[in-house]
């Protein structure tokens, strides 16, 4: 009798059942197919999606925006996940409306849009029909590059001899590079990615290994003359979605090319980022804003941060270091997952996947469009992405 009673206390008041990743991957990428679906719908040829604001307005975007890529990216993902016909046949559809690329190439940003759009559709049907856009794209990207800088120009006209800016986030158009360069047999492409992540790594880094969002440097020596921030809380803050880029970028590069510079560069951005993240994995907007935790989070830099922790825990050497980055990831993802990040409604959120992040806040300020505490097209595939790495090591 008395064993029968505590047996039964037991059961009653025992933790609830964690939630199989195998379940929550289920539940996360019928929410985002059905989402996507729903977006695909308040969307014409010539827009694509950009965020909801708090007063409940969907905001899309021209295609030339930097985002175009994401959405038909994170369809790619979710066609890779569920072999849904109807997904795979909108992924086409938005990934080809980015065909004209010079229309699309106002800066760097060329690599988010065409890799996530046309590499993913490559990569998930092996349709050849997306490869020439690729090498355009490609070396659209490449004729950006400066010699003496040793960098990728981020904003300005391509021939502005005035002012050579590279922001962190250009970490991240380098995949295009390095896929372009094996696809079309181009080492010049590789070249100049590698001479970009080493002269970012030379130059944007603090000795605490969190980075400067904005360099700016003289193109007649390329010496780098100011150091800055255009998104953060200050120039010598941490802005939380420019060290996700930073992370993400060099465990991509030492993915693509195995020099363990990269890898060490992205274990030491580890170590810096993690013990600085609050309880439950969602950095706030930038790691040193004085109003924390009275603050945004920036659920894209988590979502950034995720997809590369599972990346850099299948490649460090260092066991221990593995388990934290696995863990961090896992931690992140289920948060993500929770009602407190992830939309359960479909239709609502702007059909967007995640809710809460930080776009930029100074923009705000100076009544541009909202992007704080919003939906971010950027968000939603970073997070399919992380879950799906996730599943591919760890299952
Ligand atoms: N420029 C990309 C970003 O806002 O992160």
């Amino acid at each position: 009798m008395i064993a029968a009673m505590a047996l039964s206390l037991s059961s009653c008041c025992s933790a609830p059942k964690e939630e199989s990743m195998s379940d929550l991957t289920n539940r996360v990428f019928a929410m985002a197919a059905e989402q996507c679906k729903l977006m695909d719908k308040q969307l014409d040829d010539s827009v694509s999606p950009r965020t909801f604001t708090p007063q409940g307005i969907f905001v899309p975007t021209t295609l030339s925006w930097w985002c175009s890529g994401f959405y038909p990216g994170t369809m790619w993902y979710i066609y890779k996940q569920t072999g849904d016909e109807q997904i795979k046949a909108l992924s086409d559809k938005h990934t080809r409306k980015l065909a004209d690329v010079a229309a699309c190439a106002s800066g760097h940003d060329i690599g988010f849009q065409y890799w996530c759009s046309y590499g993913n559709g490559l990569l998930e049907t092996d349709n050849k029909d997306y490869l020439p856009t690729l090498e355009e794209a490609s070396a659209m990207l490449a004729r950006r590059f400066n010699p003496t800088v040793g960098c990728i120009r981020s904003w300005g006209r391509v021939d502005d001899t005035n002012d050579f800016q590279v922001i962190i986030d250009n970490m991240m158009n380098l995949e295009l590079l390095m896929e372009a360069s094996r696809l079309f047999k181009c080492d010049s492409l590789a070249n100049i990615a590698n001479t970009h992540a080493k002269t970012t790594m030379a130059n944007h880094y603090r000795n605490d290994n969190t980075c400067y969002h904005v360099l700016h440097y003289d193109q007649t020596n390329g010496q780098c003359v100011r150091k800055r921030t255009a998104q953060g809380y200050a120039d010598e803050s941490s802005w939380a979605r420019g060290q996700a880029w930073g992370l993400y970028g060099y465990a991509m590069m030492y993915r693509e090319t195995q020099d363990a510079a990269y890898l060490e560069m992205a274990e030491k951005i580890a170590k810096a980022l993690m013990p600085r993240l609050p309880e439950d994995g969602m950095p706030y907007w930038d790691y040193d804003c004085p109003a924390i935790p009275y603050t945004y989070r920036d659920v894209s830099a988590g979502a950034i941060m995720a997809s590369a922790l599972v990346e850099l825990s299948g490649e460090t050497k260092d066991a221990a270091f593995a388990a934290e980055c696995k863990a961090m990831a896992e931690k992140q993802i289920r948060s993500m997952a929770s009602d407190k990040y992830m939309c359960t409604i479909a239709g609502k959120n702007g059909c967007f996947l995640l809710m809460h992040s930080v776009g930029n806040l100074h923009g705000t300020e100076k009544n541009t469009i909202q992007e704080v505490d919003a939906p971010l097209t950027y968000a939603d595939y970073y997070f399919l992405e992380a879950i799906l790495r996730f599943n591919a090591l760890y299952k």
